[in-house]
């Protein structure tokens, strides 16, 4: 997957596509990111990137010329446009799925107030938030976008398990986690996890996830997939 970034931060980028997880995808070639300076694509002396809003009132808005030139300059028949803003759908995990199947991805990163509407109008641009909060730019939203689609991608996370049992994928919360020692403050690790019976360790890792997601995000009970086991663990959660 190609993924291309328009912003007028490029340097908001490198130490987070540099690490971990995204920076190992980049450097074996599973993705492949670049990103465009806006800013490159004005065309006055001061490289004017934002004016006054028509209609008055507080901030700037980025103008559309500008970021319509840099999106031009990459967009072809296999692009998927995106621009990062407040005001777009939800990004939810099923969404990042999808993503995950696109040859190439355009992230547009909005600043100041908006982007002139009529980039919206022209671009027919998806818009995606990632909560209902505002940042100043959608810079650290791509990146979030980005980070979450490269784990669907085939070869990016380690063990391809270990994305189906992340928080959401089954619309559950993750179970907890346990390693070494053995016991931390006198704080110990529930028996099941050491007794090696992984029937009964897939039960009990179930059964946590259930508990979580009930008392925490009982609205994504809803959503899952519960099966007769799965009510039956939920029977034994409310009377534990
Ligand atoms: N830009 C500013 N706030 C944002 C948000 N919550 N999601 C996506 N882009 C944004």
């Amino acid at each position: 997957m190609r993924i291309d970034i328009l912003t007028l931060f490029p340097g908001a980028f490198e130490s987070v596509l540099q690490s971990s997880l995204l920076g190992k995808a980049l450097e074996r070639g599973l993705l492949n990111v670049n990103i465009s300076d806006i800013r490159k694509f004005t065309t006055d002396k001061h490289k004017t990137a934002d004016d006054s809003p028509y209609g008055g009132g507080v901030g700037m808005v980025l103008k559309a010329e500008p970021v319509m030139q840099a999106l031009e300059n990459l967009k072809n028949k296999n692009s998927k446009v995106i621009v990062l803003t407040p005001r777009g759908k939800k990004l939810t995990g099923r969404m990042a799925r999808k993503l995950a199947q696109e040859k190439h991805l355009i992230l547009v990163c909005g600043h100041y107030e908006e982007i002139d509407d009529r980039f919206y109008q022209e671009s027919k641009a998806e818009e995606i938030s990632i909560g209902d909060y505002v940042l100043s730019g959608g810079e650290i939203p791509a990146l979030v976008l980005i980070d979450t689609v490269a784990r669907f991608i085939k070869g990016v996370v380690g063990k391809e398990k270990s994305v189906e049992g992340d928080s959401f994928e089954n619309a559950l919360l993750d179970f907890p986690h346990y390693t070494r020692p053995a016991d931390f403050r006198g704080r110990g690790v529930p028996p099941t996890l050491m007794n090696g019976n992984h029937s009964q360790i897939d039960k009990f890792r179930r059964k946590e996830s259930l508990r979580l997601t009930f008392f925490r995000r009982p609205d994504l009970l809803g959503e899952a997939n519960l099966g007769k086991d799965d009510r039956a663990l939920l029977q034994e959660i409310l009377l534990d």
